[in-house]
Protein backbone atom coordinates (compact mmCIF):
# COMPACT_ATOMS: atom_id res chain seq x y z
CA UNK A 1 0.00 0.00 0.00
CA UNK A 2 2.56 2.35 0.97
CA UNK A 3 4.46 1.97 -2.43
CA UNK A 4 1.46 2.36 -4.06
CA UNK A 5 0.67 5.57 -2.27
CA UNK A 6 4.07 7.03 -3.22
CA UNK A 7 3.13 7.57 -6.66
CA UNK A 8 -0.32 9.58 -6.32
CA UNK A 9 1.05 12.66 -6.13
CA UNK A 10 -1.97 14.93 -5.25
CA UNK A 11 -1.76 15.10 -1.79
CA UNK A 12 -5.69 15.73 -1.75
CA UNK A 13 -6.40 11.82 -3.79
CA UNK A 14 -3.59 10.65 -1.65
CA UNK A 15 -5.46 11.55 1.45
CA UNK A 16 -8.49 9.95 -0.03
CA UNK A 17 -7.11 7.02 -1.33
CA UNK A 18 -5.26 5.87 1.84
CA UNK A 19 -9.06 6.98 4.06
CA UNK A 20 -11.14 4.90 1.96
CA UNK A 21 -8.66 1.73 1.53
CA UNK A 22 -8.00 1.72 5.28
CA UNK A 23 -11.50 2.40 6.46
CA UNK A 24 -12.64 -0.73 3.91
CA UNK A 25 -10.12 -2.87 5.31
CA UNK A 26 -11.52 -2.31 8.77
CA UNK A 27 -14.83 -2.38 8.04
CA UNK A 28 -14.84 -5.79 6.34
CA UNK A 29 -12.57 -6.87 9.14
CA UNK A 30 -15.16 -6.06 11.91
CA UNK A 31 -18.23 -7.28 9.61
CA UNK A 32 -16.45 -10.55 9.53
CA UNK A 33 -15.51 -10.47 13.19
CA UNK A 34 -19.54 -9.57 14.05
CA UNK A 35 -20.94 -12.07 11.60
CA UNK A 36 -18.80 -15.18 13.41
CA UNK A 37 -19.16 -13.79 16.60
CA UNK A 38 -22.94 -12.50 16.62
CA UNK A 39 -23.08 -10.56 19.78
CA UNK A 40 -25.23 -9.57 21.75
CA UNK A 41 -24.11 -6.27 22.93
CA UNK A 42 -25.08 -3.39 21.15
CA UNK A 43 -22.10 -1.80 21.91
CA UNK A 44 -20.42 -4.46 19.82
CA UNK A 45 -21.80 -2.61 16.86
CA UNK A 46 -21.02 0.42 17.90
CA UNK A 47 -17.46 -0.33 18.51
CA UNK A 48 -17.04 -1.36 14.49
CA UNK A 49 -18.38 1.95 13.77
CA UNK A 50 -15.67 3.70 15.74
CA UNK A 51 -12.89 1.37 14.84
CA UNK A 52 -14.04 2.10 10.57
CA UNK A 53 -14.15 5.95 11.38
CA UNK A 54 -10.59 5.63 12.96
CA UNK A 55 -9.57 3.89 10.61
CA UNK A 56 -10.30 6.45 7.88
CA UNK A 57 -8.92 9.32 9.75
CA UNK A 58 -5.41 7.44 10.16
CA UNK A 59 -5.64 6.56 6.29
CA UNK A 60 -6.22 10.34 6.08
CA UNK A 61 -3.46 11.56 8.41
CA UNK A 62 -1.16 8.23 6.53
CA UNK A 63 -1.83 9.76 3.18
CA UNK A 64 -0.82 13.05 3.75
CA UNK A 65 2.27 12.19 5.70
CA UNK A 66 3.26 9.76 2.87
CA UNK A 67 5.35 11.97 0.60
CA UNK A 68 5.30 11.05 -3.29
CA UNK A 69 8.25 9.39 -4.48
CA UNK A 70 10.48 10.46 -7.94
CA UNK A 71 11.53 7.64 -10.43
CA UNK A 72 15.38 7.38 -9.75
CA UNK A 73 16.99 5.21 -11.97
CA UNK A 74 18.33 3.17 -8.80
CA UNK A 75 15.00 2.63 -7.93
CA UNK A 76 15.05 -0.83 -10.65
CA UNK A 77 17.19 -2.45 -12.65
CA UNK A 78 20.65 -0.81 -13.49
CA UNK A 79 23.59 -1.83 -15.81
CA UNK A 80 26.98 -0.99 -15.57
CA UNK A 81 28.92 0.42 -18.83
CA UNK A 82 27.20 -0.70 -21.90
CA UNK A 83 23.89 -2.21 -22.53
CA UNK A 84 22.51 -3.15 -25.77
CA UNK A 85 19.39 -1.51 -27.21
CA UNK A 86 17.44 -1.99 -30.21
CA UNK A 87 15.85 0.75 -32.18
CA UNK A 88 12.18 -0.39 -32.48
CA UNK A 89 10.80 2.97 -34.39
CA UNK A 90 12.69 5.74 -36.24
CA UNK A 91 9.72 8.72 -36.39
CA UNK A 92 10.94 11.76 -38.53
CA UNK A 93 9.97 14.54 -36.49
CA UNK A 94 11.14 17.84 -38.70
CA UNK A 95 13.21 18.64 -41.28
CA UNK A 96 16.29 17.97 -39.65
CA UNK A 97 14.93 15.90 -36.22
CA UNK A 98 14.37 12.65 -36.19
CA UNK A 99 13.45 10.24 -33.11
CA UNK A 100 14.54 7.12 -32.92
CA UNK A 101 12.92 4.40 -29.69
CA UNK A 102 14.94 1.88 -28.00
CA UNK A 103 14.49 -1.11 -26.06
CA UNK A 104 17.06 -3.16 -24.35
CA UNK A 105 17.81 -6.03 -26.46
CA UNK A 106 17.24 -8.55 -23.32
CA UNK A 107 13.55 -7.26 -23.01
CA UNK A 108 14.40 -6.97 -19.55
CA UNK A 109 12.78 -3.84 -17.49
CA UNK A 110 14.65 -0.64 -17.99
CA UNK A 111 15.11 2.21 -15.13
CA UNK A 112 12.89 5.42 -15.49
CA UNK A 113 15.04 8.25 -15.89
CA UNK A 114 14.87 12.40 -14.32
CA UNK A 115 13.53 14.40 -16.91
CA UNK A 116 15.76 16.25 -18.65
CA UNK A 117 18.37 13.53 -18.42
CA UNK A 118 20.39 12.15 -21.80
CA UNK A 119 21.30 8.69 -22.76
CA UNK A 120 25.21 8.32 -23.93
CA UNK A 121 25.33 6.34 -26.66
CA UNK A 122 27.96 4.36 -28.34
CA UNK A 123 28.20 4.00 -32.31
CA UNK A 124 30.38 1.79 -34.53
CA UNK A 125 30.74 3.74 -37.42
CA UNK A 126 32.94 2.32 -40.80
CA UNK A 127 35.98 4.04 -41.85
CA UNK A 128 36.13 5.44 -38.20
CA UNK A 129 39.40 3.62 -36.07
CA UNK A 130 36.95 3.43 -33.16
CA UNK A 131 33.44 3.90 -31.66
CA UNK A 132 32.09 7.34 -31.83
CA UNK A 133 30.88 7.98 -28.72
CA UNK A 134 27.73 10.82 -28.19
CA UNK A 135 25.09 11.80 -25.57
CA UNK A 136 21.23 12.42 -26.51
CA UNK A 137 18.95 14.43 -24.19
CA UNK A 138 15.66 11.53 -23.45
CA UNK A 139 12.53 13.22 -25.46
CA UNK A 140 9.94 11.49 -23.85
CA UNK A 141 8.47 10.71 -20.51
CA UNK A 142 6.80 7.36 -19.90
CA UNK A 143 5.91 5.83 -16.25
CA UNK A 144 6.59 3.29 -15.89
CA UNK A 145 9.11 3.33 -18.30
CA UNK A 146 9.72 0.85 -21.56
CA UNK A 147 11.68 2.29 -23.96
CA UNK A 148 13.84 5.44 -24.07
CA UNK A 149 13.13 8.27 -27.31
CA UNK A 150 16.41 10.22 -28.31
CA UNK A 151 15.77 12.99 -30.97
CA UNK A 152 18.79 13.77 -32.90
CA UNK A 153 19.48 16.42 -35.26
CA UNK A 154 21.19 16.18 -38.43
CA UNK A 155 24.62 18.26 -38.25
CA UNK A 156 25.31 19.62 -41.79
CA UNK A 157 29.13 20.98 -42.14
CA UNK A 158 29.24 24.35 -40.97
CA UNK A 159 28.38 26.85 -43.78
CA UNK A 160 31.83 28.16 -45.65
CA UNK A 161 33.67 24.86 -43.97
CA UNK A 162 34.98 22.44 -46.13
CA UNK A 163 34.74 19.22 -43.56
CA UNK A 164 32.97 16.47 -43.02
CA UNK A 165 29.10 16.82 -41.60
CA UNK A 166 28.75 15.58 -38.47
CA UNK A 167 29.84 11.56 -37.92
CA UNK A 168 27.30 10.03 -35.42
CA UNK A 169 24.44 12.33 -36.43
CA UNK A 170 24.20 11.77 -40.19
CA UNK A 171 24.90 7.79 -39.25
CA UNK A 172 21.83 7.55 -36.73
CA UNK A 173 19.66 9.19 -39.72
CA UNK A 174 21.43 7.62 -42.54
CA UNK A 175 22.36 4.15 -41.43
CA UNK A 176 20.38 3.22 -38.60
CA UNK A 177 17.30 1.22 -38.91
CA UNK A 178 14.77 -0.91 -36.44
CA UNK A 179 16.53 -3.52 -35.66
CA UNK A 180 19.64 -1.81 -35.58
CA UNK A 181 21.52 -2.19 -31.98
CA UNK A 182 22.73 0.71 -30.33
CA UNK A 183 24.79 0.18 -26.53
CA UNK A 184 23.80 2.82 -24.16
CA UNK A 185 24.85 3.62 -20.70
CA UNK A 186 22.57 4.30 -17.88
CA UNK A 187 20.75 7.88 -17.64
CA UNK A 188 22.53 10.17 -16.60
CA UNK A 189 22.70 14.32 -15.93
CA UNK A 190 21.86 16.99 -13.63
CA UNK A 191 20.24 19.08 -16.18
CA UNK A 192 16.48 17.88 -14.21
CA UNK A 193 13.78 19.42 -13.50
CA UNK A 194 12.66 18.37 -9.87
CA UNK A 195 8.58 17.55 -10.31
CA UNK A 196 7.86 17.88 -6.63
CA UNK A 197 8.16 21.62 -6.52
CA UNK A 198 5.18 23.68 -6.96
CA UNK A 199 7.12 26.83 -8.77
CA UNK A 200 5.92 27.70 -11.74
CA UNK A 201 8.87 26.28 -14.60
CA UNK A 202 9.51 28.11 -17.87
CA UNK A 203 10.91 25.89 -20.19
CA UNK A 204 12.91 27.75 -22.85
CA UNK A 205 14.35 26.25 -26.07
CA UNK A 206 15.16 26.53 -29.81
CA UNK A 207 16.06 24.06 -32.13
CA UNK A 208 16.82 21.08 -30.96
CA UNK A 209 17.30 22.17 -27.53
CA UNK A 210 13.37 20.94 -27.22
CA UNK A 211 14.35 17.68 -26.73
CA UNK A 212 14.77 17.93 -22.70
CA UNK A 213 11.72 20.09 -22.41
CA UNK A 214 9.22 17.70 -23.55
CA UNK A 215 10.26 15.31 -21.46
CA UNK A 216 9.91 18.00 -18.40
CA UNK A 217 6.42 19.52 -19.50
CA UNK A 218 5.22 15.43 -19.94
CA UNK A 219 6.70 14.54 -16.59
CA UNK A 220 4.67 17.36 -14.92
CA UNK A 221 2.00 16.84 -16.96
CA UNK A 222 1.91 13.34 -15.51
CA UNK A 223 2.79 13.69 -12.14
CA UNK A 224 2.33 16.85 -10.86
CA UNK A 225 -0.24 18.56 -13.21
CA UNK A 226 -1.07 21.67 -10.84
CA UNK A 227 2.26 22.72 -11.46
CA UNK A 228 2.15 25.78 -13.99
CA UNK A 229 4.41 25.46 -16.64
CA UNK A 230 5.35 27.77 -19.73
CA UNK A 231 6.75 25.77 -22.58
CA UNK A 232 8.58 28.36 -25.41
CA UNK A 233 9.90 27.55 -28.50
CA UNK A 234 11.52 28.97 -31.06
CA UNK A 235 11.77 27.74 -34.45
CA UNK A 236 12.63 28.91 -38.14
CA UNK A 237 8.88 27.96 -39.72
CA UNK A 238 6.51 24.58 -39.02
CA UNK A 239 8.88 22.77 -41.10
CA UNK A 240 11.19 23.21 -38.40
CA UNK A 241 9.54 22.39 -35.51
CA UNK A 242 9.78 19.17 -33.99
CA UNK A 243 6.93 17.95 -31.41
CA UNK A 244 4.39 20.43 -32.23
CA UNK A 245 1.02 18.27 -32.41
CA UNK A 246 2.80 15.74 -29.24
CA UNK A 247 3.31 18.84 -27.50
CA UNK A 248 -0.27 20.28 -28.41
CA UNK A 249 -2.09 17.47 -27.20
CA UNK A 250 -0.08 17.37 -23.64
CA UNK A 251 -1.47 21.07 -23.24
CA UNK A 252 -4.83 20.27 -24.37
CA UNK A 253 -5.27 17.59 -21.61
CA UNK A 254 -3.34 19.94 -18.96
CA UNK A 255 -4.62 23.82 -18.56
CA UNK A 256 -1.91 24.51 -16.50
CA UNK A 257 0.62 23.71 -19.66
CA UNK A 258 0.95 27.02 -21.71
CA UNK A 259 2.44 27.23 -25.07
CA UNK A 260 3.82 30.10 -27.07
CA UNK A 261 5.85 29.04 -30.62
CA UNK A 262 8.33 31.97 -31.88
CA UNK A 263 8.73 31.65 -35.75
CA UNK A 264 11.39 33.60 -37.12
CA UNK A 265 10.63 33.31 -40.56
CA UNK A 266 7.07 31.85 -40.78
CA UNK A 267 5.70 30.28 -43.78
CA UNK A 268 1.97 31.77 -44.92
CA UNK A 269 0.59 27.94 -44.45
CA UNK A 270 2.06 28.05 -40.59
CA UNK A 271 -0.17 31.31 -39.76
CA UNK A 272 -2.20 29.39 -36.61
CA UNK A 273 0.65 27.70 -35.45
CA UNK A 274 2.38 30.49 -33.89
CA UNK A 275 2.20 33.04 -30.84
CA UNK A 276 4.72 35.59 -32.35
CA UNK A 277 7.31 36.25 -35.43
CA UNK A 278 11.43 36.77 -34.20
CA UNK A 279 13.18 35.16 -31.76
CA UNK A 280 12.66 34.53 -27.78
CA UNK A 281 13.83 37.08 -26.08
CA UNK A 282 13.94 38.54 -22.56
CA UNK A 283 10.92 41.03 -23.26
CA UNK A 284 8.77 38.31 -24.85
CA UNK A 285 9.32 36.15 -21.65
CA UNK A 286 9.03 38.95 -19.44
CA UNK A 287 5.69 39.98 -20.91
CA UNK A 288 4.35 36.29 -20.65
CA UNK A 289 5.63 35.63 -17.20
CA UNK A 290 4.48 37.74 -14.68
CA UNK A 291 5.48 35.69 -11.36
CA UNK A 292 8.41 34.20 -9.53
CA UNK A 293 9.65 31.15 -11.60
CA UNK A 294 12.60 28.65 -12.41
CA UNK A 295 14.08 28.62 -15.93
CA UNK A 296 15.50 26.09 -17.82
CA UNK A 297 17.14 26.81 -20.62
CA UNK A 298 18.40 24.46 -24.06
CA UNK A 299 19.35 25.44 -27.56
CA UNK A 300 21.92 26.76 -29.85
CA UNK A 301 24.64 28.32 -27.14
CA UNK A 302 24.08 32.25 -28.68
CA UNK A 303 20.21 31.80 -27.83
CA UNK A 304 21.36 30.77 -24.01
CA UNK A 305 23.86 33.39 -23.40
CA UNK A 306 21.58 36.15 -24.95
CA UNK A 307 18.31 34.72 -22.88
CA UNK A 308 20.74 34.06 -19.84
CA UNK A 309 21.86 37.74 -19.88
CA UNK A 310 18.51 39.18 -20.23
CA UNK A 311 17.47 37.28 -17.01
CA UNK A 312 20.67 38.36 -15.22
CA UNK A 313 19.76 42.20 -16.07
CA UNK A 314 15.92 41.50 -15.42
CA UNK A 315 17.66 40.55 -11.50
CA UNK A 316 16.15 36.88 -11.79
CA UNK A 317 18.07 34.91 -9.07
CA UNK A 318 21.17 32.18 -10.77
CA UNK A 319 19.87 30.07 -8.85
CA UNK A 320 16.67 30.01 -10.54
CA UNK A 321 18.52 29.36 -13.86
CA UNK A 322 19.33 26.18 -15.34
CA UNK A 323 20.30 25.68 -18.57
CA UNK A 324 22.31 22.78 -20.94
CA UNK A 325 23.93 23.28 -23.86
CA UNK A 326 24.71 20.46 -26.44
CA UNK A 327 27.40 22.11 -28.35
CA UNK A 328 30.29 23.96 -26.69
CA UNK A 329 30.00 27.72 -26.76
CA UNK A 330 32.62 29.85 -27.87
CA UNK A 331 34.75 31.52 -25.95
CA UNK A 332 34.69 34.97 -24.69
CA UNK A 333 37.02 37.49 -24.22
CA UNK A 334 36.73 36.97 -20.31
CA UNK A 335 37.04 33.59 -20.62
CA UNK A 336 40.37 33.74 -22.68
CA UNK A 337 41.91 36.42 -20.35
CA UNK A 338 41.03 33.90 -17.30
CA UNK A 339 42.38 30.72 -19.31
CA UNK A 340 45.77 32.20 -20.37
CA UNK A 341 48.96 29.76 -19.17
CA UNK A 342 52.49 30.94 -18.25
CA UNK A 343 54.72 30.14 -20.68
CA UNK A 344 57.72 30.74 -18.76
CA UNK A 345 58.09 26.85 -18.07
CA UNK A 346 58.02 24.05 -20.51
CA UNK A 347 55.19 21.63 -19.22
CA UNK A 348 55.63 17.84 -20.50
CA UNK A 349 52.60 16.27 -21.07
CA UNK A 350 52.91 11.73 -21.59
CA UNK A 351 50.06 10.13 -23.26
CA UNK A 352 51.14 7.07 -21.76
CA UNK A 353 49.20 4.33 -24.10
CA UNK A 354 50.47 5.87 -26.95
CA UNK A 355 53.61 6.46 -26.28
CA UNK A 356 53.50 10.35 -27.16
CA UNK A 357 55.46 12.67 -25.24
CA UNK A 358 55.03 16.60 -26.48
CA UNK A 359 55.56 20.09 -25.12
CA UNK A 360 52.39 22.06 -24.05
CA UNK A 361 50.86 24.71 -26.25
CA UNK A 362 49.89 27.68 -23.85
CA UNK A 363 47.06 28.65 -26.28
CA UNK A 364 45.27 24.90 -26.46
CA UNK A 365 42.11 25.41 -24.98
CA UNK A 366 42.22 21.67 -23.31
CA UNK A 367 44.63 18.60 -22.66
CA UNK A 368 41.51 17.42 -25.44
CA UNK A 369 42.09 19.78 -27.55
CA UNK A 370 46.02 19.29 -27.24
CA UNK A 371 45.65 15.67 -27.76
CA UNK A 372 44.59 16.14 -30.96
CA UNK A 373 46.74 18.09 -32.18
CA UNK A 374 49.03 15.46 -31.47
CA UNK A 375 46.99 13.15 -33.65
CA UNK A 376 45.45 11.28 -30.54
CA UNK A 377 41.80 10.92 -31.02
CA UNK A 378 40.45 10.11 -27.37
CA UNK A 379 36.76 9.26 -26.84
CA UNK A 380 34.58 12.19 -25.56
CA UNK A 381 31.11 13.42 -26.47
CA UNK A 382 29.98 17.05 -24.88
CA UNK A 383 33.16 18.38 -24.68
CA UNK A 384 31.82 20.25 -21.16
CA UNK A 385 32.75 18.00 -18.70
CA UNK A 386 29.44 16.97 -18.14
CA UNK A 387 28.81 13.24 -19.81
CA UNK A 388 32.12 11.77 -18.45
CA UNK A 389 33.44 10.04 -21.66
CA UNK A 390 36.88 11.84 -21.85
CA UNK A 391 37.52 10.53 -18.16
CA UNK A 392 40.79 8.83 -18.14
CA UNK A 393 43.55 7.78 -15.63
CA UNK A 394 46.42 10.68 -14.49
CA UNK A 395 49.30 8.76 -13.37
CA UNK A 396 51.46 11.74 -12.50
CA UNK A 397 51.37 15.41 -11.56
CA UNK A 398 47.95 17.51 -11.73
CA UNK A 399 45.34 19.27 -13.43
CA UNK A 400 43.39 22.20 -13.25
CA UNK A 401 39.84 22.61 -14.22
CA UNK A 402 38.46 25.23 -16.85
CA UNK A 403 35.25 25.58 -15.11
CA UNK A 404 33.82 23.15 -12.46
CA UNK A 405 32.73 19.33 -13.88
CA UNK A 406 29.04 18.20 -13.64
CA UNK A 407 30.06 14.64 -13.81
CA UNK A 408 31.50 12.77 -10.59
CA UNK A 409 35.43 12.08 -11.67
CA UNK A 410 36.51 8.89 -10.20
CA UNK A 411 39.44 9.26 -8.03
CA UNK A 412 42.86 9.54 -9.75
CA UNK A 413 40.62 10.19 -12.88
CA UNK A 414 40.71 13.49 -15.15
CA UNK A 415 38.04 14.83 -17.51
CA UNK A 416 40.50 15.99 -19.93
CA UNK A 417 37.87 17.92 -21.98
CA UNK A 418 37.83 20.51 -19.84
CA UNK A 419 41.44 20.55 -18.37
CA UNK A 420 44.69 22.10 -18.94
CA UNK A 421 48.20 21.12 -16.82
CA UNK A 422 48.66 22.63 -13.79
CA UNK A 423 52.29 20.61 -13.01
CA UNK A 424 55.49 20.94 -14.99
CA UNK A 425 55.19 17.21 -16.14
CA UNK A 426 51.64 15.37 -16.68
CA UNK A 427 51.18 11.59 -17.24
CA UNK A 428 47.88 10.48 -18.78
CA UNK A 429 46.24 6.73 -19.50
CA UNK A 430 46.02 8.06 -22.61
C1 LIG B 1 23.98 16.76 -22.63
C2 LIG B 1 23.80 16.73 -24.13
C3 LIG B 1 22.57 16.41 -24.68
C4 LIG B 1 22.40 16.43 -26.06
N1 LIG B 1 21.17 16.14 -26.59
C5 LIG B 1 21.00 16.17 -27.92
C6 LIG B 1 19.71 15.90 -28.48
O1 LIG B 1 18.74 15.63 -27.77
N2 LIG B 1 19.59 15.92 -29.84
C7 LIG B 1 20.67 16.21 -30.66
O2 LIG B 1 20.50 16.22 -31.88
N3 LIG B 1 21.88 16.50 -30.13
C8 LIG B 1 22.07 16.46 -28.80
N4 LIG B 1 23.32 16.71 -28.29
C9 LIG B 1 24.46 16.92 -29.20
C10 LIG B 1 25.08 15.56 -29.61
O3 LIG B 1 25.67 14.94 -28.50
C11 LIG B 1 26.16 15.68 -30.69
O4 LIG B 1 27.10 16.63 -30.28
C12 LIG B 1 25.59 16.09 -32.04
O5 LIG B 1 24.69 15.09 -32.51
C13 LIG B 1 26.72 16.25 -33.07
O6 LIG B 1 27.44 15.08 -33.13
P1 LIG B 1 28.01 14.53 -34.53
O7 LIG B 1 28.89 13.37 -34.25
O8 LIG B 1 26.90 14.36 -35.49
O9 LIG B 1 28.86 15.76 -35.03
P2 LIG B 1 30.46 15.92 -34.95
O10 LIG B 1 31.10 14.96 -35.87
O11 LIG B 1 30.84 15.90 -33.53
O12 LIG B 1 30.63 17.37 -35.58
C14 LIG B 1 29.98 18.47 -34.99
C15 LIG B 1 30.01 19.63 -35.98
O13 LIG B 1 31.36 19.99 -36.24
C16 LIG B 1 31.57 20.06 -37.67
N5 LIG B 1 32.98 19.76 -37.95
C17 LIG B 1 33.54 18.57 -38.28
N6 LIG B 1 34.86 18.73 -38.46
C18 LIG B 1 35.14 20.03 -38.23
C19 LIG B 1 36.34 20.81 -38.28
N7 LIG B 1 37.51 20.27 -38.57
N8 LIG B 1 36.23 22.11 -37.97
C20 LIG B 1 35.04 22.71 -37.65
N9 LIG B 1 33.90 22.01 -37.62
C21 LIG B 1 33.94 20.69 -37.89
C22 LIG B 1 30.60 19.06 -38.23
O14 LIG B 1 30.32 19.35 -39.61
C23 LIG B 1 29.39 19.29 -37.35
O15 LIG B 1 28.66 20.41 -37.79
C24 LIG B 1 23.50 16.71 -26.91
C25 LIG B 1 24.74 17.02 -26.34
C26 LIG B 1 24.89 17.05 -24.97
C27 LIG B 1 26.24 17.39 -24.40
S1 LIG C 1 33.63 14.76 -23.19
FE1 LIG C 1 31.96 14.78 -21.80
S2 LIG C 1 32.99 15.04 -19.90
FE2 LIG C 1 34.58 15.25 -21.33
Amino acid sequence: MFSSLEKIHNPFYRSLTAAVTLGSVITFTGAVVIGITNPKNESAYQAGVYASLLGMGCGAVLGLVQTPKQNQPSDSITWKDWRDFMVVRKVKESEEITSFYLQPKDQDIIPNFLPGQFLTIKLDIPGQSKPIIRTYSLSDYNSPCNYYRLSIKREPAPKGLDVMPGIASSFMHDQVQVGSIIPAKLPSGKFVLDVEKSIPAVLISNGVGITPMISMAKAVTALNPNRSIWFLHGARDGTFHAFRDEIKAVAAENPNLHLHFAYSRPRPEDDTYYQSVGYIDTALIQGLIKQEAEYFLCGSPSFMDSIRDGLKRANIPENLVSFEMFTKASKTKTDSAVDEVSTDEEIEIVFNQSGKTAIWKADAESILDFAEANDLSPAYSCRQGICGTCECKILEGEVEYQQPPTYQVSKGSVLVCISKPKTSKVVLEL
